[in-house]
This record gives structure tokens, C-alpha cells and sequence, in this order.
């Protein structure tokens, strides 16, 4: 026999004193799914690298909606595939595009639900940048403007929540500024504010037909090396009026949101974005895996790593293994 005063085992005897001792939980309160919305009628598309996930036009999201309400899932977050796309991005903040009709639809028929609209230019320009182009650059206060403009379009149709997700500087006081001045005063911004130049968006590129035409994200999304810069982001991103930030994507990137998490008071979400999402399927399809126990682990070290809210395509499984 060892001569052992101390025996963690102890603790783990049983699934009674595991639930006593465990530290941290993964609970359908925590989920936000995301939802793609497209022009047509009774479309349900399915995305090829995102197994399980679909594009929808506007009849068909209201039924989406309405399932993950009935799951008990707190929100949605919408992405919009518009019928054109132009330089300046104007099907994004036009007031009858398609994600504003698609909150009005949403709104009215499951008006309980948070509806969070993403704001970004990526899926209305035809180059596929995150802003208005000159010259090869991604011009920032240009943008801004297009930006603050689409807020107020989302706010007006009824989104709880808008979400920056371009990193132009200072978009979130713009929109702040300008949901105050249109009068929608109680509009959450939730701040994508440490958001990585990730090659992890692949499969939402293909979904969202936004690949940039030419160059890349660099010079606006953030450098995977870097965390500290991530806390700078997150600062800024409060000090203009953030209600929640964001850390995306999730994985690669624990330690960011740890940090984050140790720095602020509010709330912190993580995106478990869609290449996480086809990376853990492909590898269940594969044989690898369970797909149960790795879905609930991966999502738990997200929790573990501080993360409250998690905004995530496995959201509608995890609600039904939890129930
Ligand atoms: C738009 C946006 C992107 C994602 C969320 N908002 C794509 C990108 O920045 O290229 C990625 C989401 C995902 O991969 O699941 N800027
Ligand atoms: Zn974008």
C-alpha cells in the first residue's frame, strides 16, 4: 500500500461526486446558432463542407427559427447571401435586403428568440473584402459609415443584437453613435473584437460565397501570433461601447479568451467557427471519433476556457443531448 495522504480519485468515484466537483458546465443557455439566409422560396440547401447546415430563403428560416426556439436555445445570429453584390456593398444596408426581411419574418412569427444580426460587407461586395476597396486597400472610415448605416437597418427591422465582425477601427462608437441617434437605444452590440486572420473560415466562405477576389484579410483581421494585441482590441472595443465581445475563432485560440476572460467584466462569446465545425465532422465521419463526446468536450474546454456564450453550429445537438 502507498503511503498516500492525498487521492483525487477520491472525487471521481462517482457520477454524484463528479457532478459535486465538477467546475465548469456547457448548458442550452449558453448557444447561439447560426442561421444563412438566401433570395428564393422553399429553399433548404445544404452547405457541402458543413454537413447539417443549410441556406435558407426567408419562409424556410422562419421554420429554422422556430425549431431552435423549441429547443431552447436562446438565439440566432444571421448571415445574409443577397441577390447581387456590388464594390460598395449595398445590398448589406439596403432596408429591404435580405437579412433585414428575414429578422421582420423571424421576429414575427418567433418574437421571443434573439435574433443577432452579423454586420459586415464581405457577403455584399462583389470583390468579397470586408469594406469599400480603393487601390488595392480596404479603406476604414469609408466603411465605417456603410457599416453604422447596416446597424440601423437590422436594429429598425427588430435584431436584438448587431455584430460587427469587419475590424475597421472605431466601428463600434460609429454604430453606437448611430443606433442612438435613429432612437434604438437598447440594440446590444455584440463585438466580434479579437477576430482572427483564420484559415478556419474556409467553409463559411463557400457558404456565404465570400472569398476575397484578390489578397487576403490581413490587413484588417488580427495576426494569429498575437494576444496581447487581442486585450488591446478588447479595451478599445469597451471604451466605444461594446455591450459583449467576442474572441473567433475558438479553438487555436483558447488562451485569447482566457485572457479576455481574466481582463473584463462583460461578457465574453467565443465562435466556434465553421471550419472547427467541418474539421470535427470530417474526423467523425472518418471513424474517429463519437461524435457525442467530442462535440461536449470541445465545447466544454471553450466554457473552461472562460468563454459564456458560445456561438456555434453544434448548437442544435447539444440541445437535444442536454435535454
Ligand atoms: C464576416 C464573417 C465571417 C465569419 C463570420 N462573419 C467570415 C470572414 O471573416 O471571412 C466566419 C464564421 C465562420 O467561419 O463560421 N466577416
Ligand atoms: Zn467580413
Amino acid at each position: 500500500m502507498l503511503d498516500l495522504i492525498h487521492r483525487p480519485r477520491r472525487l471521481r468515484a462517482n457520477p454524484n461526486w463528479r457532478r459535486l466537483v465538477g467546475e465548469t458546465r456547457l448548458s442550452v443557455d449558453d448557444l447561439i446558432y447560426p442561421l444563412f439566409v438566401r433570395p428564393g422560396e422553399g429553399v433548404r440547401e445544404e452547405i457541402e463542407s458543413m454537413p447539417g447546415c443549410h441556406r435558407f430563403s426567408i419562409d424556410e428560416i422562419v421554420k429554422a427559427a422556430a425549431e431552435v426556439h423549441s429547443l431552447g436555445i436562446p438565439g440566432i445570429i444571421l448571415f445574409g447571401i443577397p441577390e447581387t453584390k456590388d464594390p460598395e456593398g449595398t445590398p448589406g444596408y439596403d432596408p429591404d435586403g435580405i437579412v433585414p426581411r428575414a429578422v421582420r419574418a423571424i421576429r414575427a412569427e418567433v418574437p421571443e428568440l434573439l435574433v443577432w444580426a452579423d454586420v459586415c460587407l464581405c457577403e455584399y461586395t462583389s470583390h468579397g473584402h470586408c469594406g469599400i476597396v480603393a487601390d488595392g486597400e480596404v479603406l476604414n472610415d469609408e466603411t465605417v459609415e456603410r457599416l453604422a448605416r447596416a446597424a440601423v437597418v437590422y436594429a429598425g427591422a427588430g435584431a436584438h443584437a448587431v455584430c460587427p465582425s469587419d475590424m475597421m477601427d472605431g466601428r463600434v462608437g460609429a454604430i453606437r453613435a448611430a443606433l442612438d441617434a435613429a432612437d434604438h437605444l437598447d440594440t446590444v452590440i455584440v463585438s466580434y473584437a479579437a477576430k482572427y486572420a483564420s484559415a478556419y473560415y474556409g467553409p463559411f466562405r463557400e457558404a456565404a460565397d465570400s472569398t476575397p477576389a484578390f489578397g487576403d484579410r490581413r490587413s484588417y483581421q488580427m495576426d494569429p501570433a498575437n494576444a496581447i494585441e487581442a486585450l488591446r482590441e478588447v479595451e478599445l472595443d469597451l471604451a466605444e461601447g461594446a455591450d459583449v465581445v467576442m474572441v473567433k475563432p475558438a479553438l487555436a485560440y483558447l488562451d485569447v479568451i482566457r485572457r479576455v476572460a481574466d481582463l473584463v467584466t462583460a461578457p465574453v462569446a467565443a465562435y466556434n467557427v465553421s471550419g472547427e465545425y467541418s474539421m470535427l465532422l470530417a474526423a467523425v465521419a472518418a471513424g474517429c471519433f463519437d461524435r457525442k463526446r467530442v462535440v461536449l468536450e470541445t465545447l466544454g474546454s471553450i466554457r473552461r476556457a472562460g468563454a459564456g456564450i458560445l456561438l456555434t453550429y453544434h448548437a442544435k445537438e447539444v440541445a437535444r443531448w442536454l435535454a
